[in-house]
């Protein structure tokens, strides 16, 4: 019998998440089916007894319940706990257990373009959000404590610093601040919604002061080549677009789930064909 995986969340209608996962089911002989369900935020608690009850074998939460969907889970990893917020959830048994692999699917992509080791990396966070909170603490579990947030609201970037369980050098900046140092990174990564479609001509802060070779990072992936990543690569940045993160999120979910570490490449790519888009800038 088919293993039932799924993605809930409102809306989840455009998610590529269904044809990422089943695609990799066929590509690998995995008698699974993915499935997008839309679920409203009063319904959650019942959807997940309903899944359980229909044994579902694992499945990703998405925008809004990241964070409500954890009273319903019988364990959630450490991580994950740390960021605040679940994206994976494995049924061992009939037993619910939560992870997060937004953070750990973003570093995944980053170090396919870094060239030193996290702990010798300097970075800037723009944002203060749940995508930067993943991201940082994830980071620094990883060993990287060289990490500065910057954000219009600079009490929410002090904040988010402070929560942060693992050992942490750098400060909270205001955007301002971070442009002056701009220079001083080696890694910058815009994880605020500026940029996104359709305002896509907005930048989070000027790069006016990037140094070359950078690496200059966003998490939007509509569109592919925000104007932050059009005016780094002018100036000579190594860029990484929000694909990989999304991939390498679902590549992380699915391997907790089967296994199986799927093909990156072939995951970035159909999501690419999806999105209709040139990956350079
Ligand atoms: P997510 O959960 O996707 O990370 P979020 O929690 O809404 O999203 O966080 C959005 C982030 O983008 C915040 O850091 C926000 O800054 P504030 O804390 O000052 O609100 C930032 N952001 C959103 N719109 C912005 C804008 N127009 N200019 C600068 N920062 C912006």
């Amino acid at each position: 019998m088919k293993k039932l995986y799924g993605l809930l969340g409102c809306p989840v209608e455009h998610s590529m998440s269904p044809e990422m996962h089943n695609d990799l089911f066929t590509y690998y002989g995995i008698d699974g089916y993915y499935h997008a369900f839309h679920v409203e935020a009063e319904n959650l608690g019942n959807a997940v007894i309903g899944l359980k009850a229909l044994n579902i074998e694992g499945f990703n939460v998405t925008i809004p319940h990241k964070v409500s969907i954890m009273r319903y889970l019988d364990e959630i990893d450490d991580i994950a706990l740390n960021i605040g917020a679940v994206n994976t959830v494995i049924n061992n048994n009939g037993k619910l257990i939560g992870y997060n692999t937004d953070g750990d699917g973003f570093i995944k992509s980053l170090e396919t373009v870094i060239t030193k080791s996290l702990s010798d990396t300097k970075i800037l966070i723009i944002g203060s959000g749940g995508a930067a909170r993943a991201i940082l603490i994830s980071l620094a579990a990883k060993g990287a404590p060289n990490i500065d947030v910057s954000n219009r609201t600079l009490t929410s970037a002090s904040q988010l610093r402070s929560e942060c369980q693992f050992k942490l050098k750098g400060s909270a900046l205001s955007l301002k601040e971070a442009e002056e140092n701009i220079q001083q990174y080696d890694v910058i990564i815009n994880t605020t919604s500026v940029g996104m479609h359709p305002n896509i001509d907005n930048i989070p802060l000027s790069l006016n002061k990037l140094l070359p070779h950078t690496v200059v990072s966003d998490i939007i992936y509509n569109p592919l080549q925000t104007s932050f990543l059009i005016e780094a690569a002018r100036r000579g940045a190594v860029t990484l677009n929000g694909v990989g993160m999304f991939v390498n999120q679902g590549a992380l979910a699915f391997h907790k789930w089967t296994g199986q570490f799927p093909d990156v490449n072939r995951m970035e790519q159909l999501v690419i064909n999806k999105l209709g888009g040139h990956t350079e800038c």
